[in-house]
């Protein structure tokens, strides 16, 4: 089987190259050369665990890369459309790629197609790229026949590799058997180990996406609040989590309290599903608080260094962490950004450390006044106040004896809770975690 993939982001990426790890023929096109050109070298865009070695085992052999979009019609029987959807200032999704696309694929097509949709796309647009598509091949007097397919992704960043090999579930939205049997086709190895399929329309298919991080996001937020509440009336948030997460009803799963959400889908997603309701006339009540929570989230823990420090005017704080969360240098929506401007607002000099970030912050956020350091400690010498914003493992066993001798002021804020308040208010700092005392 040959499969194309269009637009080598994050996720047309995964898709291709895992793909290719299980013996299906996969070219990959974007319109970035240089990005093409870096791939065909063998140097990978994104920090994401176990894809690089991926990309170069198959690179050549079973996995292509094109800037060529007649190249990647031509080729394949089953195209994924897997172009960015910017979020709109409305908060609804731009899809002028998606459709841009979907009129490619149509101008180029030679025989019958397959179109997947893998980007994240509201309710309908299934079903407005088959119109698209439909009408260009009647403007070229084609007769040829296509299917429109939805099949979301659940990828987590940071675990990409490990999701797509293994997922949870695989969902395929479609119109006809011929299209889910192709489908099928595609997960074959996933199937056979017994990964559940969600066989069903298309537009059930791409709300089911929406509804899975809608709800993931709603669990964040409803633990961060509970976390909130926790403080002012002397209970241990983690202890209410994993009480919480002991009942099967509720699961163990996203109960952390933290800085907010980030990332590419939990920010974006939840802002579109109401986006959604707007146009179908049913606004999603709880999704908008919990953007609202997620929001007030990142200005708490501004305030809980501003509490812990006093006063920030000339003073350093060093930020431990800059990606949205751990293993991937994604920045996009990270808490760590907000919380840093909102510093540096305040007059304070900020010094930074993250094991995989630094580089993408620099490019993205080259005017942001802050200090980048080798190492953790470096990022804490001479410090009125350390805050942890992303969990690093490297971030879990730092030596507090030795940040004690290097720091100006003793003063700890664990936005993520990784410490234990009791033991590092031993080595005679002054800690602040989250839903705790
Ligand atoms: C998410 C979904 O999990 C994935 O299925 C979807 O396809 C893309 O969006 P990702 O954005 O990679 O994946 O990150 P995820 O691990 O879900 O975390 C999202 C955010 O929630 C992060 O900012 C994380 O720090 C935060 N989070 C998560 C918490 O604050 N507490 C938790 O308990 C879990």
């Amino acid at each position: 089987m040959n499969i194309s993939v269009i637009g080598v982001g994050y996720v047309g990426l995964v898709t291709g190259a895992c793909l290719s790890e299980f013996g299906i023929n996969a070219l990959c096109m974007d319109i970035d050369e240089e990005k093409i050109n870096k791939l065909k070298k063998g140097i990978i865009p994104i920090y994401e665990p176990d894809l690089a070695a991926i990309v170069h085992k198959n690179s050549g052999d079973k996995l292509h890369f094109t800037t060529s979009m007649e190249e990647a019609v031509a080729f394949a029987d089953v195209i994924f459309i897997a172009v960015d959807t910017p979020t709109r200032e409305d908060g609804t999704s731009d899809l002028t790629h998606v459709f841009e696309v979907a009129r490619n694929i149509a101008l180029y097509m030679n025989e019958y197609k397959i179109i997947v949709n893998k980007s994240t796309v509201p309710v309908f647009t299934g079903q407005k790229v088959r119109e698209e598509i439909k009408a260009i091949l009647a403007k070229e007097g084609k007769n040829f026949e296509f299917d429109v397919v939805s099949n979301p992704e659940f990828l987590q960043e940071g675990s990409a590799v490990k999701n797509f090999i293994c997922p949870d579930r695989i969902v395929i939205g479609s119109s006809n058997d011929k299209a889910l049997e192709a489908m099928k086709k595609v997960y074959y190895i996933q199937l056979l180990q017994g990964v559940p399929l969600v066989a069903t329309n298309i537009e059930t298919a791409e709300m089911i996406k929406y509804a899975s991080n809608a709800f993931l996001a709603t669990k964040v937020s409803f633990i961060n609040e509970m976390a909130n509440m926790c403080e002012r009336c002397n209970a241990d948030v983690l202890t209410v989590a994993r009480a919480m997460g002991l009942d099967d009803r509720i699961g163990p799963r996203f109960l952390q309290p933290g800085p907010g959400y980030g990332g590419s889908c939990f920010p974006k997603d939840t802002k579109a599903l109401v986006g959604i309701g707007k146009k179908i006339r049913y606004i999603p009540k709880i999704v908008k608080s919990v953007i609202e929570v997620n929001r007030l989230q990142r200005l708490l823990a501004y305030s809980k260094i501003k509490k812990a420090m006093k006063k920030l005017d000339n003073k350093t704080v060093t930020v431990l962490g800059l990606s949205f969360k751990p293993e991937t240098d994604d920045l996009r929506e990270s808490p760590a950004i907000d919380i840093i401007e909102k510093i540096l607002e305040s007059n304070a000099r900020v010094k930074v450390y993250d094991p995989k970030s630094m580089s993408n912050m620099k490019t993205n956020y080259p005017l942001l006044p802050i200090a980048y350091c080798e190492d953790a400690y470096s990022a804490c010498a001479g410090s009125d106040c350390i805050v942890l914003v992303t969990d690093w493992k490297e971030f879990k066993s730092l030596d507090f004896e030795k940040l004690k001798e290097i720091v100006q002021t003793p003063v700890f804020v664990d936005l993520r809770n990784v410490y234990e308040p009791e033991e590092i208010r031993s080595f005679g700092f002054r800690y602040e975690g989250m839903g705790r005392k």
